[in-house]
């Protein structure tokens, strides 16, 4: 079925390549489900060698495991691994059609980031953004052509979650949304067509869950009672595991957003800034026990 908004398929672009501004965590994710969906190159870019070579690991580590459960047979395995590549300089987007950036959640940098690429790409090629919250108006404004700029909001693990937001900017044109959904259609992402408003429609609901608990933490309740209470309520996760999924600067930054859109709606955890502030990955230890720091953070030690 046609989603939503979803313009004529028949203006939608094909896709021969793929780059992937970033080489994080959500970048290399990215990076695996295009060339497994997509079966064409992916090529990483960051601004340096480790980094690029941590996210080309990771992809080459998860087809590991996709081969182990039989996910992929060692034929597949093989092309993934080829398919994804790194590179230092965006010229290797050159003749990509689809670019997607996942780098640090600031206007300002995300721009930049789209100008940098804009400057190599063709005309027809579609500039998307995994951002969580930001707007995509903004994002494209001050491009040559603002019109490839589309909202790609996916949901981590980004190989499991079903849903992509899919977000058109005031500018984008309706063979740039129809790449997107094709695009989508083929990683076989559930998209929906939301409006370019402050965190999109998911993380509304995340930023207002995940506020609510650590404002309770913030407020004295522990740490694993805030937590745990919730277990009952048949919710795939606990809050605070899905904090440290997200990455507590993401959850804060999108928090910081909402807060500076709907000052009443949406408070900032004192706690939650903090933690980040102090430069801690997360919330639990992989051994999923309460850092003993973290605590110290939230509960005054
Ligand atoms: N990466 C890749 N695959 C993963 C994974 C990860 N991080 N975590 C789990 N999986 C895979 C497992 O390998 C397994 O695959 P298999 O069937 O091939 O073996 C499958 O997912 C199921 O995993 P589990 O058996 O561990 O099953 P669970 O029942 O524990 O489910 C979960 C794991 C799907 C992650 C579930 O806990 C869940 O849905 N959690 C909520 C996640 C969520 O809400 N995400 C949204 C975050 S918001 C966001 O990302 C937006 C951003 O802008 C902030």
């Amino acid at each position: 079925k046609k989603p939503a908004g979803a313009p004529d398929k028949a203006l939608a672009r094909k896709v021969t390549k793929v780059g992937v501004v970033g080489a994080g965590l959500m970048a290399s994710q990215l990076a695996l489900l295009f060339a497994r969906r997509l079966e064409v190159p992916v090529v990483l870019t960051d601004l340096d060698q480790a980094r690029l070579d941590k996210g080309v690991g990771y992809v080459r580590a998860e087809v590991d495991k996709l081969l182990a459960k039989g996910r992929v047979s060692a034929d597949q395995a093989g092309r993934l691994r080829a398919l994804v590549s790194g590179s230092l300089t965006k010229d290797a987007f050159a003749d990509a059609d689809f670019v997607i950036e996942a780098v640090f959640e600031d206007l300002d940098v995300k721009r930049k980031v789209l100008a940098e690429v804009e400057a190599v790409v063709s005309d027809e090629c579609v500039l998307a953004t995994n951002t969580s919250s930001l707007s995509i108006t903004a994002m494209a404004s001050g491009l040559r052509r603002p019109e490839r700029v589309v909202g790609f909001h996916f949901f981590n693990p980004v190989a499991v979650m079903p849903l992509l937001e899919i977000v058109r900017g005031d500018a984008t044109d309706d063979a740039t949304l129809a790449t997107a959904f094709s695009v989508a259609k083929t990683l076989k992402k559930s998209s929906v067509l939301v409006k370019d408003a402050p965190a999109f429609v998911v993380n509304r609901l995340l930023t207002r869950f995940m506020g609510e608990i650590t404002a309770a933490a913030d407020e004295g309740t522990p740490l694993e009672v805030a937590d745990h209470a919730l277990d009952g309520l048949g919710l795939p996760m606990t809050p605070f595991t899905l904090l440290q999924l997200v990455g507590p600067a993401v959850a804060l930054h999108v928090a910081e957003t909402m807060h500076a859109a709907f000052p009443e709606r949406y408070g900032v955890s004192g706690n939650l800034a903090t933690l980040v502030a102090a430069g801690k990955p997360g919330v639990y230890g992989s051994d999923f026990q309460i850092d003993p720091e973290v605590r110290t953070l939230f509960e005054g030690g």
